[in-house]
């Protein structure tokens, strides 16, 4: 399987291609059912979130599906439920507001349908199943936030004023992560991904104390292949290849052909697609696709993604351009005579 040989660094045809949250709105097929459903119950029917991670791989045929769910059901699970608003986004019903708070995060809800809508998915598809989590740090934010925020005021404060009872959080909240991703991977997943989409907000100090040691710990604790993607991470690309996982994940802010260069051979790279680029002319998405697909051409380490995650006005159409361009990259390849 394309994926997976991909992940292990040994694939010899054409790079494999899916998408960051590539179950989502521009798809009117998602709409239709979301309709009917709110968020929260999308997650939490087994049986809807199989059919909603279907989706892109009916629609599109991508080489590799992500499970339908959401990096906020961790804190769902330790007591911290969230909405989902309109036009706002995530909103906890109850954020955390000082270090007391850390005593009542225990684990209060199983986050058994994730596995169940694991197990409906897999024997439904032929390409590898991912499974994932927000990383520790990302997941905090949210929970002192209480929902999507600009500058993550309020983290980086807790965590300048009392580092201490941060470390605490990132604990509890690592201890939950891995019991999730072990989850996901006894129900089937193939492959994990940690998302840690506010890397960007931490300075290289508050990194090297937040974040990668929990990444670590996370990595060096879970039975399967880990893809991480850490949004703004590529300046301190040598702690990432520290951290050993089997693939990372880059953002659209650099050049992946030379990133390459300092990656080692046994680390597959996935990416980078600038996610706007599927706003332009259909012309204009295959020139850049094939530009990153020229850059990795023969590679055997690189998976094809957008840079983030799609964006929910997008057209399916654009999608499509660019699973294409991926695809026939291998017969303009295999048909070379070279
Ligand atoms: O990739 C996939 O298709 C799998 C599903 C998936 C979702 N969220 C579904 C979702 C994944 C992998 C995520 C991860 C996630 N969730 C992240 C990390 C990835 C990233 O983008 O950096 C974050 C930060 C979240 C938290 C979250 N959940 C936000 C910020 C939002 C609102 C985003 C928006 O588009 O406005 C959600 C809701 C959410 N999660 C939706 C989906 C399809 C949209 C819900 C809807 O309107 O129906």
């Amino acid at each position: 399987m394309l994926f997976l040989d991909a992940i292990h660094c040994q694939n010899h045809s054409r790079p494999p291609v899916w998408i960051m949250r590539q179950a989502g709105r521009y798809m009117p097929e998602y709409r239709q059912i979301r309709s009917q459903y709110n968020f929260q119950e999308m997650i939490h029917k087994p049986e809807l979130a199989a059919e909603v991670t279907l989706l892109p791989i009916h629609a599109f045929d991508m080489d590799a599906a992500i499970i339908f769910s959401d990096i906020l059901t961790i804190p769902e699970s330790l007591g911290r439920p969230f909405q989902f608003k309109e036009g706002i986004g995530p909103v906890l019903e109850n954020p955390l507001t000082s270090p007391q708070d850390l005593d009542s995060l225990t684990p209060t809800t199983s986050l058994d349908f994730v596995a169940e809508a694991i197990k409906l998915v897999k024997p439904q598809i032929s390409v590898p199943l991912i499974g994932f989590c927000g990383a520790p740090f990302t997941v905090a934010s949210y929970l002192i936030e209480g929902g999507s925020s600009r500058d993550l005021k309020k983290t980086k404060q807790w965590l300048l004023r009392d580092p201490a009872s941060f470390h605490q959080l990132l604990d509890i909240l690592t201890q939950a992560t891995i019991k999730h991703l072990q989850l996901q991977i006894s129900a089937g997943a193939d492959v994990v991904q940690i998302f840690e989409s506010w890397a960007n907000h931490l300075g290289y100090s508050q990194l090297q104390e937040f974040c990668f040691p929990y990444i670590n710990r996370i990595i060096s604790q879970v039975d399967a292949p880990v893809i991480f993607f850490g949004r703004g991470t590529v300046g301190v690309l040598e702690d990432l290849i520290q951290l050993k996982p089997h693939a990372i994940g880059l953002d659209w802010a650099c050049d992946i052909t030379q990133i390459r260069k300092n990656v080692p051979t046994n680390i597959a790279l996935q990416g980078n697609l600038d996610p706007q680029v599927l706003y332009a002319p259909h012309d204009t998405i295959r020139r850049e696709c094939q530009r990153i697909l020229s850059g990795m051409e023969g590679d055997p380490g690189f998976i094809f993604n957008l840079g983030h995650g799609i964006l929910p006005d997008i057209s399916p159409d654009a999608v499509k351009v660019l699973v294409e361009t991926v695809k026939e990259f291998q017969c303009a390849h295999e048909s070379s005579p070279f």
